[in-house]
């Protein structure tokens, strides 16, 4: 049965949570390797264990049957997998979803940015943690900040409306920098959200608990500089947003440690090789691969491995910055974000 009304999900879990949004990851690579995400040296997927692109139309078609309405594209960094133009044209012709997003490091989007709009695409957050080009290149290990610069002029230029920079702030090595972040995306038209850092993957370039920076600092650090008070509309997302008085933009905080949010938890991952994770802070998961693979021609098999998935989604994360080893192995670019 598909529902009449896409926003009336038939993916519900033991806790009355409706699965409307999927963040499917297209590739575990990154032609970037920020320092809280990956460490130095990593072992990336076989290209052959990776879902093909194809199958990875037909799991967002099935998700959408089943009155899924949001899927964001993430990574590793999506704009690396080879003609991955040909899945947002896919996705961007579905009946039903009506938000087609793309998480990116920025650092292609100089080329892809128009095309991606003329695909369907009507979202962007891009990454960006700071504004001097010394200190991202120490932060990513190989960046070039212009090539993000110059991916976010594009975005804009080609229409995008609401892009959204994110940025992990890490205490002694980016904290100064909050303010002048706000000021760059507010002066450009966009919103801004700060993270807290997660424990996702082994990680060899700091301790996380000494780099630990809460959302209550930089929202306290900013105060000093402008009024910003909590919008009320919560999208369902781990996002707490506050308006900027004098202005249309905004400035959010994802605050795993600081501020729970799993009770109103409306989505799941898909990783690049095809396994749909309930949470992002557990281990529960189905490996979608398998059931495509073996019903190549025979959607409704996917469709039930789906339903089935709810009967596993967990109440919560159980994240834990203070914790010696990180509860959860996989990197965050393996995860999808
Ligand atoms: P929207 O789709 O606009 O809500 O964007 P988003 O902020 O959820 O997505 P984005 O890809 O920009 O992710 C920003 C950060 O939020 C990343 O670090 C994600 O890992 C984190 N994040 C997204 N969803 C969840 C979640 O369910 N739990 C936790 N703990 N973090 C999440
Ligand atoms: N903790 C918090 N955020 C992370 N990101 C990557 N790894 C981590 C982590 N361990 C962020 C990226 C990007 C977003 C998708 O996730 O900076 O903005
Ligand atoms: Fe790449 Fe994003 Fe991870 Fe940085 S945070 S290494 S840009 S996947």
């Amino acid at each position: 049965m598909i529902p009449s009304n896409p926003e009336n999900s038939l993916l519900v879990d033991r806790f009355g949570r409706q699965v409307t949004y999927v963040r499917l990851s297209v590739t575990d690579r990154c032609d970037l390797r920020c320092v809280y995400c990956m460490s130095e040296e990593m072992t990336f997927v076989p290209r052959e264990q990776l879902l093909t692109l194809e199958e990875m139309a037909r799991l967002g078609k099935t998700f959408v049957e089943l009155g899924v309405h949001k899927i964001r594209i993430t990574g590793g960094e999506p704009l690396v997998r080879r003609n991955i133009l040909h899945l947002f044209r896919e996705l961007g012709q579905l009946d039903g979803l009506h938000d087609l997003t793309l998480t990116t490091n920025g650092t292609q989007l100089a080329r892809y940015a128009q095309e991606l709009k003329d695909a369907g695409v009507t979202r962007i957050n891009i990454s960006l943690d700071t504004l001097k080009a010394e200190r991202f290149q120490q932060l990513t290990r190989l960046g070039d900040i212009n090539k993000v610069f110059a991916g976010i002029d594009a975005a804009l230029a080609a229409g995008f409306q609401r892009i959204k920079l994110n940025a992990v702030i890490l205490k002694h090595r980016n904290d100064d920098e909050v303010l002048d972040l706000v000021e760059f995306a507010h002066q450009r038209g966009m919103d801004i959200t700060f993270i807290e850092e997660m424990p996702l993957g082994v990680i060899d370039s700091h301790d996380r608990a000494e780099a630990y920076y809460s959302s209550t600092e930089i929202l306290h650090a900013l105060q000093q500089h402008m009024a910003l008070a909590e919008v009320a509309d919560n999208t369902g997302g781990p996002s707490r947003y506050f308006g900027r008085a004098g202005s249309d933009y905004r400035v959010g905080f994802i605050s795993p440690h600081s501020h729970n949010f799993c009770d109103t938890c409306n989505r799941v991952r898909v990783t690049a090789e095809g396994r749909l994770l309930l949470c992002l802070g557990q281990e529960h998961s189905v490996d979608l691969r398998e059931v495509l693979r073996a019903n190549p021609d025979d959607d409704v098999k996917v469709r039930e491995a789906l339903l089935q998935s709810m009967s596993i989604k967990p109440q919560g994360h159980e994240f834990d910055v203070n914790a010696a080893q990180p509860v959860i192995f996989r990197h965050m670019s393996a995860t999808g974000g």
